[in-house]
């Protein structure tokens, strides 16, 4: 299994996370996004032609009045930049096997890289409130109170880990997210 940088001929229309709309965006949009617009990159968990995960992702800006007032401080009051995980999701035949972690540990090998070359003061997710708690064994914050849309497609939370926490928490190798707080 590799991760990797989604290729154009990808096949995609088989995938299925059991998340409709996570499973029409890399169906359907993931390539157009990445190939003609520019506005993000997808990566996929390949093995050989089947691909069994993946992970978008685009820079963007963090409003300081968003963090809670103790990760405020630390930081000006202008837009911070940070990397925004789009979107995330594992085949459902292959869920519960560890890949949501690889991808998202390599989702924020990604963001150490940012933060090397333009500067990068963490990760920012909109969570699936389903999706929060494992989130949270990262050690990931939220940024804000949770406001359901409707039942059925209920608002995702804002969620934030500093850099430096990335960056302490050496947990690119083979460590377990949960250890690491
Ligand atoms: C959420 C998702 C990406 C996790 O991927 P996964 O490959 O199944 O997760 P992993 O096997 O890497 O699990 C890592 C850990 O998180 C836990 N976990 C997985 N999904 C979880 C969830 N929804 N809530 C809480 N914990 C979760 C696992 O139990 C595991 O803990 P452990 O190491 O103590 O056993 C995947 O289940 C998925 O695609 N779900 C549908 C789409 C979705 O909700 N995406 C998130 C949108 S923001």
């Amino acid at each position: 299994m590799e991760i990797r940088a989604l290729r154009e001929d990808d096949q995609r229309s088989g995938f299925h996370s059991g998340n409709d709309y996570l499973d029409r965006f890399f169906r359907q949009f993931a390539g157009q996004n990445q190939f003609r617009h520019h506005l993000g990159v997808t990566y996929v968990a390949a093995q050989a032609t089947r691909i069994l995960g993946y992970a978008t992702v685009s820079p963007g800006h963090l409003e300081v009045d968003g963090l809670p007032a103790v990760a405020r401080k630390k930081f000006p009051h202008y837009p911070i930049p940070v990397l925004r995980l789009a979107r995330l999701a594992v085949e459902e035949s292959a869920q519960g096997q560890g890949l949501g972690r690889q991808l998202l540990r390599f989702v924020l090998q990604l963001s150490l890289d940012m933060d090397a070359k333009f500067g990068c003061a963490g990760v920012v997710v909109d969570a699936k409130p389903e999706a929060m708690d494992f989130y949270r064994t990262f050690g990931f914050i939220t940024l804000d109170a949770i406001e359901g849309l409707s039942d059925a497609r209920p608002r995702p939370q804002a969620m934030f880990l500093a850099i430096r926490a990335i960056g302490e928490a050496a947990m690119f190798a083979d460590m377990h997210p949960r250890r690491s707080r």
